[in-house]
């Protein structure tokens, strides 16, 4: 298990093979552990972890919680609706606010790009030691959910050791509206630097060819690559074409919520070419599993024959391994090291 050296988790282009190696490592073991009652792992307790989701969400912020209060640590939430917001306070001074009540861990998700990136550098001038983790940020990253899905598609390659490696030369699929997805961003980092190769879908105007380049180049501000080599990232319109050969498909949600222009000319139309079923999936020439970060429109992006199918559906265990993956996250960050005791304590609450 290599040394954390990550204050902040904001964007995977950051991740190298080993931060990958680590977080899933740890994510695996926490899997293992019971987690309930009186066997809750003691390893944050007394510390304090704040959710701050200036966005709607169902699974993220659930899951840092519950992941939260299954490592023993305290959990403030906050709701933007019920906040001094409205009075007039700005969001790095409610921020702050936090901070000075004892935050040591801030997950934030807010609909514009770099929110929480900006937050983590001002906590950082001002010599506050708490970390911020992204829990979405606009068009640009969501890296728990992109881990998430690495540890997903790992344990199902390899059940019992959901290492980086068993993605090495594994063609996965990603289809739908990779344009607005965050999702789609960080998976394209995550999946990339394991060895994956990477097939976007989707129409020019939800896909434009650009991606193929998405990974070849850090993002600005970031010096270098901290992964040597990366899998292969192509484009394919046709879905059928991109489907011969696959080991696995993640469908994304068509976010309407950020389109701003007419981008579709039906959600029907858009079902017929890009869409996942039983009978579409068969392309693959293999039973091979399909993923989707939800909310899921059914009948859009996949059949719910498809997405209620235990055969095929990974999207549950998705859901499942967000809490595991989520615990890593956390204790990496405010524990600061992978090396400490994970040990059960009977006497923990
Ligand atoms: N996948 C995801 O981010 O879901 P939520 O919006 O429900 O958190």
């Amino acid at each position: 298990m290599s040394d954390w050296t990550h204050r902040h988790v904001l964007d995977l282009a950051a991740f190298s093979l080993a931060d990958y190696a680590t977080v899933l490592e740890l994510a695996q073991r926490f899997r293992a552990m019971p987690t309930s009652g009186a066997r809750k792992l003691p390893a944050l307790q007394g510390r304090l972890v704040t959710t701050l989701f200036f966005e709607p969400s169902t699974r993220t912020r659930s899951s840092f919680e519950l992941a939260a209060r299954r490592l023993s640590a305290d959990v403030v939430s906050f709701t933007p609706g019920s906040s001094s917001l409205s009075k007039g306070e700005s969001l790095l001074d409610t921020v702050r606010t936090y901070v000075a009540m004892g935050a040591e861990l801030l997950v934030v998700r807010h609909r514009a790009t770099a929110v929480p990136q900006q937050l983590a550098e001002a906590l950082d001038a001002a010599g506050e030691q708490v970390a911020v983790l992204n829990g979405g940020d606009g068009l640009h990253s969501h890296p728990s959910q992109g881990l998430l899905d690495l540890f997903t598609l790992a344990r199902h390659f390899a059940p019992e050791t959901p290492t980086p490696a068993a993605l090495q030369g594994k063609r996965i699929v990603i289809v739908g509206d990779v344009l607005h997805s965050r999702v789609a961003r960080s998976n394209l980092w995550a999946l990339t630097a394991c060895g994956a190769e990477v097939v976007l879908c989707g129409p020019p105007t939800l896909l434009p060819e650009a991606f193929a380049g998405f990974v070849a180049a850090p993002p600005p501000g970031q010096a270098a690559d901290p992964v040597a080599q990366r899998g292969a990232v192509r484009v394919e319109r046709s879905l059928d074409a991109a489907l011969q050969g696959a080991d696995a498909v993640m469908t994304l949600r068509l976010q309407q919520e950020r389109m701003h222009q007419n981008l579709l000319s039906s959600l029907d139309g858009y079902h017929q070419r890009y869409g996942l079923s039983h009978a579409r999936l068969a392309r693959c020439g293999k039973p091979v599993p399909v993923l989707h970060p939800g909310p899921v429109n059914r009948g859009v992006e996949m059949t719910g024959a498809l997405l209620d199918d235990p055969a095929l559906s990974l999207v549950e265990e998705q859901v499942r391994n967000g809490i595991p993956l989520r615990m890593a996250l956390l204790y990496l960050l405010v524990a600061g090291s992978a090396q400490s005791s994970l040990k059960p304590s009977s006497s923990s609450p």
